[in-house]
């Protein structure tokens, strides 16, 4: 009987979202399935994130939760991130916090993060550990999954917003992580200009951001109203912060250590051009999307 409620509601949703609920191309995980779902498990008071959602039965829900429910669909619908109304999201493995403080991490980050993680564990199975650093980390996501996946890897965490970095935190003691991770504040590498990380950095990563000034104006309400402003806007050329990461990484990495940052789509093969001219680096490496564009790039510091 209860489960003939819940397939009956369940169908009714569903039929009423499909013609409303529009996605974004970024968030591949976000389906109508999946959405209802964690909205659902949300409502019941059980956070997953998209991913995790389409696992598990669905439970019962009271009247209160039912209208817990109704409530979330309609926030959803008028634009509010699912990540912020299930308070999670999937990064490499991890059901993350998320929330209005920092970048909801997306999917496309993965390629960064899983080859940060591959290096992060040669590095760490021939020196005995690694040491990473991931400025612009946000919530922290691209840090944490190289701790979670390389246990020997030292890990320090920056970016220049204090709310990022205390959801940051959070995530690091949500995840088990907080001794293995260590969150700073400050302006890209500045809170490392320390002689103890000049020249000793194996591993460095950073995602920062790289939208042009004039198109995070023009981006959907979803991401311009709800995400921080700071977590998209390159400048007016969108490549400002890379640029200043590119010139400052080469007195933080040692010999052999490498440089790994995010692009944005169409930046990838003049950002390949600069870093091979700068004479920092060798094996500038361009990683491909399954759209074949460039999407992150690594270079070992010479
Ligand atoms: C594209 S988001 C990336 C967040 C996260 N690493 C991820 O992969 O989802 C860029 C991040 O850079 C931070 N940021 C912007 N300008 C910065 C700066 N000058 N120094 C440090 N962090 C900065 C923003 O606060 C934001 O968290």
């Amino acid at each position: 009987m209860i489960q003939l409620d819940i397939s009956r509601i369940y169908g009714d949703l569903r039929e009423y979202l499909s013609s409303r609920l529009s996605f974004l191309p970024d968030k591949p995980e976000e389906t109508l399935d999946s959405t209802l779902r964690a909205l659902w498990f949300a409502a019941a008071g059980h956070l997953k994130s998209a991913e995790m959602a389409l696992f598990g039965e669905l439970p019962a829900l009271d009247s209160t939760e039912t209208f817990r429910l109704n409530s979330l669909v309609q926030s959803r619908l008028g634009g509010t991130p699912l990540a912020h109304l299930t308070g999670r999201q999937h990064f490499m493995g991890m059901d993350m916090l998320a929330g209005p403080g920092a970048l909801v991490p997306r999917k496309e980050t993965e390629l960064l993060g899983a080859a940060a993680v591959e290096r992060a564990n040669e590095v760490a199975s021939k020196q005995g550990r690694a040491i990473v650093v991931d400025v612009c980390t946000g919530c922290g996501n691209i840090a944490l999954a190289i701790a979670n996946r390389v246990p020997n890897a030292v890990v320090f965490a920056a970016d220049l917003s204090d709310d990022a970095v205390e959801l940051g935190r959070r995530n690091a003691a949500h995840l088990g992580l907080e001794r293995q991770v260590e969150f700073r504040v400050g302006n890209l590498l500045e809170p490392f200009a320390q002689t103890n990380f000049f020249g000793q950095v194996d591993i460095l990563t950073c995602n920062p951001p790289y939208i042009n000034s004039v198109k995070v104006g023009q981006m959907p309400d979803e991401i311009a109203g709800h995400e921080p402003k700071l977590a998209f806007d390159g400048g007016p050329f969108g490549v400002g912060i890379l640029m200043r990461v590119l010139e400052d990484a080469p007195r933080f990495l040692r010999k052999g250590g490498w440089l790994g940052i995010e692009v944005g789509l169409g930046q990838g093969p003049l950002l390949v051009k600069r870093i091979e001219k700068a004479g920092w680096f060798e094996e500038v490496s361009p990683l491909a999307d399954q759209n074949g564009d460039i999407r992150a790039i690594f270079a070992m510091r010479k």
